[in-house]
């Protein structure tokens, strides 16, 4: 997850934005030069770092001409005050844009190998990162690549493209590289985002909740927490103030405000109530169990040569308790069906009086890295088509947003 919180933070409407462009080696390479020149006419400071191979493709000078300043290439620079180049250019930037990248180059950014200067700035950074991937199309293929690519979106890491088309190789398929304009155009869309929720204050609920049966069993959902913590992460990255409540997965804790972890659906429905009143927006991702046992066995229930049964009471409606109570934050469920997908998301989000729910597919949703999600509001129906889990929370977040607009 990003670790970037305070940067988005910051409103940079009227500063003077740095971009550190990061060029690694493949063919594309030609066409940053121009992506180059088209940030360097605008409001923005244009820092650029090569690696060795990006040099073999196009010369540093190039670069330098177009945007004013010495290129970097060398981890080893002495002109560097303190010999610390990769940790001053990091600093010194906004957002740090690798275009080409290479297939070598997103391994290494996915395991963090730092074995030159603009990798060992990447993992240095404390700003965000964009990628704009350019490759063959088998190596784009390759299953190390995807796994590779599914790490660092995993990790925050912004992907444009790449696009299908011909190749230098004279192969057709994926890998070709995003226009230099619609890599500028990236770059003003994601200042944008930054400043999407900013002064909102955000609680999102996540994972399973876990009810104990006896000290060691328990009542469960299936649930892995990876929707909830990409929204998380997307709000956090529009600027907002984000506590996230979640029930046990096995992710990492992600770079939010306030991160309380909760067990019990009781213990879930305690921790959201005891902010509640300050929330703007509650977004309510948790597969809460809807029963607990009436009474926990103190010691561990012995195997017998008979059925069991244990009674089940009602756990507490979290998302309606909110929903209902007066003056509530603006509320947003998310609806995990197995059939009849719409009429029931629709039935939930009337009875839990919510401008705003989420329907998507049990199967679909369960486990996986993507999603496909259909929203739900008094305009209609929005569908978001399957995407990566991080790419469906920024874009929930910026529907979101346009309920707060002026
Ligand atoms: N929810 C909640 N507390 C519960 C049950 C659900 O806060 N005890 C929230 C979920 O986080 C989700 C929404 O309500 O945002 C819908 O959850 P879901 O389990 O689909 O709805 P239920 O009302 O429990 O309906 P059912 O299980 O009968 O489908």
């Amino acid at each position: 997850m990003t670790l970037h919180k305070t940067f988005f933070r910051q409103s940079l409407s009227n500063e003077k934005k740095r971009v550190l462009l990061g060029i690694t080696g493949g063919i594309a390479a030609y066409k940053v030069a121009e992506l180059a020149h088209t940030l360097s006419q605008g409001v923005v400071t244009v820092q650029t770092v090569m690696t060795q191979a990006a040099c073999q493709f196009i010369t540093p000078l190039t670069f330098q001409s177009l945007t004013g300043n010495p290129v970097h290439t060398d981890l080893w620079e002495s002109s560097a005050s303190n010999f610390m180049a990769h940790i001053n250019l990091s600093r010194e930037v906004d957002v740090i844009m690798i275009a080409p990248a290479s297939a070598d180059f997103i391994a290494k950014l996915a395991h963090g190998i730092a074995d030159d200067l603009l990798s060992t700035l990447c993992l240095a950074r404390n700003c965000p990162l964009l990628i704009a991937p350019a490759m063959n199309r088998q190596m784009w293929e390759n299953p190390a690549t995807q796994r590779n690519l599914a790490i660092l979106r995993n990790d925050g890491i912004r992907m444009i493209g790449p696009v299908s088309g011909i190749q230098a190789c004279g192969e057709v398929g994926m890998g070709r590289m995003v226009e230099p304009a619609e890599l500028a155009e990236a770059i003003t869309v994601f200042w944008q985002n930054r400043c999407l929720l900013i002064n909102k204050k955000i609680m999102i609920t996540a994972g399973p909740t876990f009810e104990a049966i006896d000290p060691v069993r328990g009542l469960t959902n299936k649930s892995s927490g990876k929707m909830g913590y990409a929204i998380a992460q997307a709000a956090v990255e529009a600027g907002a103030s984000v506590t996230l409540v979640s029930g046990p997965t096995g992710l990492a804790m992600p770079a939010v405000d306030k991160f309380v972890a909760v067990i019990s659906a009781n213990e879930m429905l305690a921790a959201v109530q005891h902010e509640i009143p300050s929330v703007d927006i509650f977004i309510s991702v948790a597969a809460v169990s809807d029963y607990r046992v009436a009474a926990m066995n103190a010691q561990k229930i012995k195997r017998n040569n008979h059925n069991l049964t244990l009674e089940l009471t009602l756990n507490p409606d979290i998302l309606m308790t909110v929903a209902t109570a007066p003056n509530p934050p603006f509320c947003v469920g998310f609806a995990a069906e197995t059939e009849n997908l719409l009429e029931n998301a629709q039935a939930k989000r009337i009875k839990k009086k919510l401008p705003l729910m989420v329907a998507n597919w049990a199967h679909n949703a369960i486990g996986s890295d993507e999603n496909e999600l259909i929203l739900l509001d008094d305009t209609g129906e929005h569908v978001l088509p399957r995407a990566p889990k991080i790419e469906q929370a920024r874009h929930l977040i910026e529907h979101i947003s346009t309920f707060f607009k002026q």
